[in-house]
């Protein structure tokens, strides 16, 4: 947790954004996963976090936008939960910490919303992602649970993505330790690539990395020798040589800051002359998208410029012909790209992704597109200092994907069938950083580059 004059400010700040009425933010509740008392780990929500910063289930706030003043609402424990699960704060001590000085019973919740809503007082909610929460606001409101999402306020939420997509310098120094975390994770894992190892294996050392040095996982690891999946979260296989082992994993710290890294390495540990060669194409395409990512460029125009040096990297090997600049302009590249370069990070590895794609990745002047490949860019707008964002791009071979262009003849005119046949073997290749929008231009976050040119992946790997 951070100071609690850093809620405070947040919560002033989150307030003057607001025209008038009460914001509700609904912490978690535990998940049972296959019994009530048998609970999933539990992960607080992220604008929660941000604004009231504690890590506890069963908690809400309330910021009254018009007299200035912030709500807690939770329960203390009794005597059984003591007995269980040892002596906990009260919910005036936990207020406290983070610079509320009104806290309450949680029932005293709904008399709160109702009052509001008696007053004819706007209640402003985000839009909700777990159906116990859902039934609550049903229950304080009247909007039908299945209804909350239309419900949700527009004006919370773009204050909000406002707020959290700048990240503050204590929130930076989180995500750099996170990304440490995902440096020792991603290191581990080219270590242990050897062939006869199982993907369940390294994927579950992997997990363990990141619950020893924080809460756990940012996401369910991705961890294949079928790279050409793109999120393939089965581990079923067991590791043979001359594939290539694709692992995009990260941390999250026990403040639930995260990170979000692919790497792409040979099982084995020695690149074959076709893996070096679409693998310099995907580590040009990253790396030119670090030489372009910069305060004021919009992620739409790094995207596209990076997907240019794709079909550039992927004509150069014959697998494409035509004008480079008409075959991107057509999504011609999205045979090999079919995913966007990026998107937000921070609390949440999909950044804020809660609250509406098109509210934290577009804005009035970036629109999403809705072109194959295209449709898929999480981040389009343009960039800002103290944004965190991630760099991915990859180049895939999905036989499915092929079988189906070629029989139905899509971008004919840019794609030799023929020659990209030869690849369906192939996997997929992702290389992923963080990156951290400065004053001047863009750095990686964490303070220690997860290895990724060629000799750099493959000293590791000898060591
Ligand atoms: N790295 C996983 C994802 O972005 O969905």
């Amino acid at each position: 947790m951070f100071d609690s004059l850093t809620y405070q400010k947040r919560r002033k700040a989150l307030r003057e954004k607001v025209s008038h009425g009460i914001i509700l933010l609904l912490g978690n509740n535990e998940a049972p996963a296959n019994y009530p008392d048998n609970a999933y780990k539990f992960r607080q929500d992220s604008s929660f976090v941000y604004f009231f910063g504690l890590q506890h289930p069963g908690f809400a706030g309330i910021l009254d936008v018009d007299s200035g003043e912030d709500y807690l609402f939770g329960d203390d424990v009794d005597m059984d939960d003591i007995i269980w699960m040892g002596p906990q704060p009260s919910v005036k001590e936990l207020a406290a910490q983070v610079g509320v000085d009104k806290s309450y019973p949680f029932d005293k919740l709904k008399d709160f919303v109702g009052s509001a809503i008696a007053k004819r007082r706007k209640v402003h909610f985000l839009p909700l992602y777990r159906h116990d929460k859902m039934l609550l606001v049903e229950e304080m409101t009247g909007i039908r649970a299945s209804m909350t999402p239309k419900h949700a306020s527009v004006e919370l939420i773009k204050a909000i993505v406002d707020l959290r997509s700048s990240k503050e310098p204590c929130e930076i120094a989180e995500i750099d330790k996170a990304c440490d975390v995902g440096y020792e994770m991603h290191t581990a894992a080219m270590r242990l690539c050897k062939p006869g190892i199982s993907e369940q294996y390294i994927a579950g050392v992997l997990d363990g990395i990141a619950s020893s040095y924080g809460r756990m996982v940012s996401f369910a690891t991705i961890l294949t020798q079928n790279g050409q999946t793109l999120h393939n979260h089965d581990h079923s296989h067991v590791l043979q040589e001359g594939r290539l082992m694709l692992t995009d994993a990260g941390a999250e710290l026990m403040n639930c800051y995260c990170s979000d890294h692919t790497r792409t390495v040979p099982v084995g540990g020695k690149f074959t002359a076709r893996q070096r060669d679409v693998y310099s194409i995907v580590l040009a395409c990253h790396d030119k998208a670090l030489e372009l990512a910069r305060p004021e460029v919009t992620y739409m125009s790094v995207h596209l410029e990076v997907c240019k040096v794709l079909a550039q990297g992927m004509k150069d090997l014959g697998l494409m012909k035509g004008d480079v600049e008409e075959a991107v302009a057509a999504g011609a590249h999205a045979l090999f790209l079919p995913h966007g370069l990026g998107h937000m990070m921070g609390l949440d590895v999909h950044d804020m992704e809660d609250l509406g794609q098109c509210y934290v990745g577009y804005d009035d002047e970036i629109q999403p597109s809705a072109q194959f490949g295209l449709s898929s860019l999480r981040m389009g707008r343009r960039l800002k200092e103290g944004f965190v964002i991630t760099d991915e791009p990859g180049c895939y071979f999905i036989p499915a994907l092929i079988d189906k262009w070629r029989a139905e003849k899509i971008h004919a005119d840019f794609l030799n069938f023929d020659a990209i046949d030869k690849f369906k073997d192939f996997g997929g290749i992702r290389l992923e950083d963080d990156i951290l929008i400065t004053p001047e231009g863009s750095r990686f976050t964490g303070h220690k580059h997860i290895p990724i040119t060629i000799g750099e992946v493959e000293d590791i790997m000898n060591e």
